[in-house]
């Protein structure tokens, strides 16, 4: 039995990673094995590579050199962790994947053929068989991240409202293109509510 690959997007403070973790125990009492991990990171040398991407001035990479850096982390990651968790018949829960990139990296101006190859080059490609885009009314999700890192954003939630604006920008031409895999769900209400709303979105793909 071939496993599932999902993937979680969204921009800061949507709640990504709780409705991760609530998706997670859904499935599992479902009776699927189901293997939880993020993005930058998930591998040893993944993880090493976040502490890279994370801390530090917004200004420490350059935005081609930041690109790279988040592709040598998902290559690593794909080889060493998603990839045997899919083919040993698991589902993977992945918090932010490659839509991150070209949304985030995107944003500063990295051109998406070019990010699309780079994965192809480092990740032979992998995409996810869906992907779940969590979406929330402009800067309501800015003003949650906040609140929840106690006022301290790191090198990407320290950017402005309008580099948010064109993330959530990008995120949503990626749902109009790419339809069959990248599902919007709306993550206003409660959790139950969104969890709820992630498993109908996956429907099609469950056992
Ligand atoms: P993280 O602390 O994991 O936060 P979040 O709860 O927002 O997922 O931060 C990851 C940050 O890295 C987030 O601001 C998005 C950014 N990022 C990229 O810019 N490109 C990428 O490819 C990925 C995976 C993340």
């Amino acid at each position: 039995m071939s496993g599932r690959f999902v993937s979680l997007e969204g921009g800061e403070g949507v709640g990504k990673s709780t409705q991760t973790a609530r998706l997670a125990e859904a499935l599992e009492a479902r009776g699927l094995h189901v293997v939880v991990t993020r993005e930058p990171g998930g591998s040893e040398g993944a993880e090493a590579i976040r502490g890279l991407l994370m801390q530090g001035e917004v200004t420490r990479w350059s935005p081609h050199a930041e690109a790279l850096l988040f592709a040598a982390a998902r290559a690593d990651h794909v080889e060493k962790r998603i990839r045997p968790a899919i083919e040993a018949g698991h589902w993977v829960l992945c918090d932010r994947y490659i839509d991150s990139t070209r949304a985030y990296q995107g944003g500063q101006g990295i051109d998406d053929a070019a990010i699309l190859a780079l994965h192809g080059f480092g990740s032979k490609g992998l995409l996810p068989d869906r992907t779940l885009l969590l979406t929330l009314p402009e800067g309501a999700g800015a003003d949650r991240a906040l609140e929840r890192d106690g006022g301290v954003a790191d090198r990407f939630g320290a950017r402005g409202p309008e580099f948010h604006a064109e993330v959530a920008a990008a995120f949503a031409r990626i749902a109009d293109a790419e339809g069959d895999r990248v599902r919007r769900v709306d993550a206003r209400g409660t959790p139950e509510d969104v969890t709820q709303r992630l498993i109908d979105a996956l429907a099609d793909l469950l056992p």
